[in-house]
């Protein structure tokens, strides 16, 4: 574990480094505690460099057992070498010069799941971001571009297959039980990039056919007896692969793609060249074990890593800062491919959902950082909404503001200006401005600088002069150590509509740009007038979520109504029955707080009601408008002084009488929508169960409604239903006869297949209240559960701190108590993922005064641990800061 040194990088200090690596060739000796690495490194000499500058390599917990240079062993007083860098202070004056190096490490011993490790007896490695150095010492950075040459030796038994990057060169056989194979990738590429795998797996082959008529290979590596449970993520990567070409134009580019599962891993997924490395979790799937989400989410993570062949892999990052680069981009790739393959406009209302639960709190709280952040002490930690799912928001709106030809044109000039490079923002941007003769600098503010942006509007009409008018004021609010903000430029796609429903036409537009739907905000205040409306209309701000802001709308709530039944743009009609959801479970969480019973309006059970029967709408669609703001969704739209049993107690109340309302018209829709048939994980078939499950978890609401969702429990012939129905009852049936019988059902059936048991840990974990965290605790000591595996601790504690707000905030702290004490424990074994954890706290300073108390005590108690990681020191500084 590399401890806190203190030190910050700063993308000011940014600077080329004297040599280059062209050349690497990697010779793997393997065995599972001592495992012998060779790297026979080109060295060279940057034109310009001094000769005789030094020569600094970057180690991690590296043991050097040999080294040489153009094959002289070299002397002792030649070099330093320590576990975390290697300097060579009078390297040879030619311009280029082989360096060898042999290390040994314990993959066995790598609990971090950092560099080279092993899952399942499989040895695997994972480099992004600063991994590779813990395998060799190299310059370990992400603009050190270098072509790989790959020598593996194994054990033949141990592991018949040997993988890394590339295609196959050369195999055979060793004497003695050993075998190997080489592998050689011919793109230049960084080392985070770098991957190997070696075991016993089986897999699934097919193969693709490139636009140009490349032959591809395809193969998905999985555990013995598990290749059937592969068979959908091939069919999501061949789709990914056409998509690609027909979309952005990019073909593959090697004769090889193989895709890896390994049950231990940090993140979900990793994108290097040739050989992608996965979580399980998002591979393997069937309708027994795999919920709809799940199909969801393989599509979308097997084409992001797909998508990164080009955006990150052939046009790389200059530095870390410029994670947002690939990150941002790619993520922008898979939503749209996502939305290509199922419905756009559902997929666009779950996108913002997941920026809103994820990214907003992120940006409104001390972590907050700029799409491209400028400073860091621990890289690990910048994978966040922000930089994902915000730096897609950033590229989306690129594509509003220039319209999809040019937009188009942009990329395909980014591709054709900075193949092979490692590249910036900047580079990225400008191509846009070249394409468009557009100048983006105000734009740009949105990768520099922190925070969400509001917008504050006002309506009025004037039918004398059949005017509308819209004033717009625009405000940044402060982030840590950005206290004062520019104004920045949001395209925000609008509408005015009419009382028929439709758009209205307008005459003119003064005060903005406005171009094709959209208003272009650059100043503090706009005064939009429109002229040429004689009747009044409703206006739908922010269509398709055009901008990643929030809103104050001066709106009267029948115009809200209006535009929740009317509204041309279903993200919007979406956006508004939504709003009017939030202001009333703004208010019931205020009565609640004040001892009274909460009211509602009818009109909106009513129009609840109303969308759940519309034949019109999709069904994903109504599952997603009946779905109500998840209880962090409503404290951050409060935003402080949140006691989470008063919004809990709020939300539980509008649920019941949405419920009653509705009662007999759910019960029936319920019934009618109970699908008969094969199983298909298609959108529309997804859709349907969503909405059934939906309205499941509404008339389980209603009193005696346990035996409903039991008998959904043993009727149900896939995941998702059983998975729903298992919710309904642990979540509305705490302690029934009925809820501890499905659990142990559920149990039974599943205890030997982990991820299924990390649906079941899951479920248990999120279940509302105070007790939870007792259960939690006892869980932590099932067989099935384990501190060191990433997926169980998310599953489980993971649930508990971050979609728990009654059972984590428990009033006497006990919630924070087992966070501390997992945190500590799992940071011994694997610091990346516990400072993941540790960021549930990020929003403690809303909280009344009483929780926030308690819960500053327990992030002072994991600060005050002497040693701890660079990981979750940064974390827990930053959030207490
Ligand atoms: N680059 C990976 C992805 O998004 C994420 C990742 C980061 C995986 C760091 C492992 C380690 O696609
Ligand atoms: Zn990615």
């Amino acid at each position: 574990m590399r401890t806190d040194t203190g030190q910050v990088f700063r993308l000011e200090d940014y600077r080329p480094s004297d040599y280059l690596i062209p050349e690497t060739k990697l010779t793997f000796r393997l065995s599972p505690d001592q495992t012998v690495v060779i790297a026979e490194l080109t060295i060279e000499r940057r034109a310009g460099v001094d000769r005789g500058a030094a020569l600094v390599l970057d180690g991690d917990g590296l043991m050097l057992r040999g080294i040489a240079i153009d094959g002289r062993q070299l002397a002792a007083s030649d070099y330093g070498a320590t576990p975390d860098r290697l300097i060579i202070s009078n390297p040879p004056s030619e311009p280029r010069f082989k360096l060898t190096l042999e290390t040994e490490i314990a993959p066995s011993k790598n609990q971090a799941l950092m560099g080279l490790y092993r899952s399942n007896r499989v040895y695997c490695t994972q480099c992004e971001a600063e991994g590779f150095r813990r395998i060799t010492y190299f310059l370990d950075r992400p603009d050190i571009l270098s072509v790989y040459t790959v020598r593996i030796e194994a054990d033949r038994e141990e592991a018949p297959l040997l993988l890394s990057n590339g295609n196959l060169a050369e195999s055979g056989d060793l004497g003695d039980g050993r075998h190997y194979a080489i592998w050689h990738d011919p793109f230049p590429k960084p080392s985070y990039l770098f991957a190997l795998v070696a075991g016993n797996l089986g897999v699934i082959r097919d193969s693709f056919v490139t636009a140009s008529g490349r032959d591809v290979e395809l193969g998905i590596y999985v555990e013995h007896g598990k290749e059937r449970l592969a068979a959908y993520a091939m069919d999501a990567l061949k789709r990914s692969m056409r998509w690609d070409e027909e979309v952005f134009g990019l073909e593959y580019d090697l004769d090889v793609f193989n895709i890896v599962a390994v049950s231990d891993f940090n993140m979900g997924a990793m994108e290097n060249k040739g050989l992608n490395v996965f979580n399980d979790k998002y591979v393997l799937a069937d309708e027994e074990t795999a919920t709809d989400a799940d199909f969801a989410n393989i599509e979308a993570i097997i084409a992001h890593e797909y998508f990164h062949n080009w955006t990150g892999n052939r046009i790389t990052c200059r530095d870390w800062f410029q994670l947002c680069l690939k990150e941002g981009l790619t993520v922008y790739r898979d939503h749209e491919f996502s939305a290509d393959q199922r419905s756009r406009a559902v997929k666009r209302i779950s996108e913002v959902r997941t920026l809103r639960a994820h990214q907003f709190p992120e940006d409104q709280g001390p972590l907050a950082h700029p799409v491209r952040p400028r400073r860091y002490r621990e890289i690990n930690n910048f994978y966040t909404a922000t930089v994902y799912e915000k730096g897609s928001e950033v590229v989306r709106m690129i594509r509003t503001i220039l319209g999809p030809k040019l937009f188009r044109k942009g990329m395909d000039l980014y591709f054709e200006r900075h193949d092979g490079e490692a590249a910036t923002i900047e580079d990225f941007l400008k191509v846009f401005e070249d394409v468009s003769d557009r100048d983006l600098s105000q734009f740009a503010l949105w990768y520099h600088q922190a925070g969400t942006p509001n917008l504050t509007v006002t309506t009025s009409h004037n039918p004398a002069t059949a005017e509308f008018t819209l004033e717009i004021e625009q405000s940044v609010p402060p982030t840590p150590s950005e206290s004062r903000k520019r104004l920045m430029h949001i395209p925000l796609a609008f509408g005015l509509v009419g009382p028929d429903g439709k758009d209205l036409a307008y005459g003119g537009a003064e005060g903005a740009s406005v171009e094709n739907g959209v208003i272009h905000i650059r100043k503090r205040r706009h005064v939009v007038r429109f002229s040429g409306v004689s009747e009044r209309p409703a206006v739908s701000l922010n269509r398709g979520f055009s901008a990643p802001i929030t809103l104050s709308v001066e709106q009267r709530p029948e115009d809200q109504f209006f535009l929740a039944r009317h509204d041309s743009d279903a993200f919007s009609r979406w956006q508004a029955f939504n709003t009017l959801l939030s202001e009333a479970l703004i208010a019931a969480f205020r009565n609640k707080l004040g001892g009274k019973e909460p009211e509602f309006s009818e009109g909106l059970a009513e129009l609840a009601g109303t969308i759940a029967g519309d034949e019109a709408l999709e069904h994903a669609f109504r599952a997603l408008a009946l779905t109500l703001p998840g209880e962090a969704d409503i404290a951050r739209e409060i935003s402080a002084n949140i006691d989470p049993d008063a919004v809990f107690a709020g939300r539980e109340a509008l649920t019941a009488t949405i419920a009653k309302a509705n009662r007999d018209q759910f019960s029936a829709l319920y019934r009618q929508l109970d699908g008969k048939g094969p199983f298909s994980p298609d959108a529309a078939s997804a859709g349907r169960r969503a909405l059934r499950n939906v309205l499941l978890d509404y008339l389980s609401a209603l009193d005696g409604s346990a035996a409903l969702a039991a008998a959904h429990f043993t009727g149900a012939t896939n995941m998702t239903d059983r998975a729903a129905a298992l919710t309904a009852l642990a979540h509305r049936h705490p302690g029934s006869a009925e809820a501890r019988e499905a659990l142990a059902a559920f149990e039974r059936k599943y205890r030997a297949d982990p991820l299924v048991m990390d649906k079941w840990f899951q479920i248990q974990a999120a279940t509302p209240g105070h007790g939870t965290v007792d259960a939690v605790r006892a869980l932590m000591k099932h067989p099935g559960f384990s501190m060191t595996n990433p997926n169980r601790v998310r599953s489980l504690v993971g649930t508990f701190v971050s979609a728990n707000q009654t059972g984590f905030h428990r009033p006497d702290g006990a919630g924070y108590q087992l966070f501390v004490e997992t945190v500590l424990a799992v940071e011994k074994r694997n610091p990346q993922v516990a400072a993941r954890l540790a960021t549930a706290l990020r929003s403690w300073r809303s909280l009344e005064p009483g929780r926030q108390a308690k819960a500053r005590e327990a992030l002072l108690s994991i600060s005050s641990t002497p040693n701890l990681s660079a990981d979750l020191r940064d974390i827990v500084e930053r959030t207490l800061a």
